[in-house]
């Protein structure tokens, strides 16, 4: 489902910061290579996320859900130099294909990627250490990443989860991802630890600052 128009989603990124030559690279070898490189978060997302990590001035950053690297370098960018990205990724051939990017990075130094289930490796990260947590990996997990991110947060930190309308599909419905992400975005409205905002940007963003 389309929820803006080709034309306004143009303006709108020509109207935009732009990405760095090497994150173009990026994409253009994702969709090259990746049979789903629709995964890729994309400018949009991107831009947004750098916005927020801007404004908060964050410096830790978790992510669940690392693909081929675009979201984690977009948001390594951005935070100063002794800040860190810490994401997760199942996938070996991910983990390769990101790495060689970072690789040629010079925010290489702020990455660490962790490899394997996100459930387990979130069980040995720091509570209250993270600053901004972006969640972008399966679905059926979302409400059990939130509920740990949550502790891993620093009050007054942010978590976005991103696909949160899942193509309209948490209207209505009717598998088992459109129900999980509905399942989480109730969750998420009855939690009273957060402030929450859900942003009809690109498949959904949902914003929850954590109470201070
Ligand atoms: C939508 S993509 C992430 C896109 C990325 N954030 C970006 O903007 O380019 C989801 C990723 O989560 C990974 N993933 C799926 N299940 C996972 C799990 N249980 N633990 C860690 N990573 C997982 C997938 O292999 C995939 O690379």
């Amino acid at each position: 489902m389309k929820f803006v128009s080709s034309e306004i989603l143009a303006y709108c990124e020509s109207h935009s910061n732009k990405d760095s030559e090497l994150l173009k690279e990026l994409i253009e070898h994702t969709y090259a290579t990746e049979t789903a490189p629709q995964m890729i978060s994309g400018s949009h997302v991107g831009n947004f996320l750098q916005s927020l990590i801007k404004m908060t001035k964050s410096k830790n950053i978790l992510e669940i859900g690392m693909f081929t690297g675009y979201s984690a370098l977009k948001m390594a960018e951005v935070i100063p130099k002794d800040g860190i990205v810490h994401t997760c990724e199942l996938m070996e051939q991910h983990v390769q294909t990101a790495s060689s990017f970072f690789n040629r990075s010079s925010h290489k130094d702020k990455i660490s990627i962790f490899k394997g289930p996100a459930t387990e490796t979130l069980e040995q990260l720091k509570i209250n250490f993270y600053d901004f947590v972006f969640i972008d990996a399966d679905k059926q997990n979302y409400c059990e990443y939130y509920q740990k991110a949550i502790k891993l947060l620093k009050p007054g930190g942010v978590i976005v989860l991103d696909n949160m309308l899942w193509s309209g599909g948490v209207i209505d419905p009717k598998d088992i991802d459109s129900q999980a992400l509905a399942d989480t975005a109730e969750y998420i409205n009855s939690d009273d630890r957060v402030y929450n905002f859900l942003a009809p940007i690109r498949d959904g963003l949902m914003v929850c600052i954590k109470n201070e």
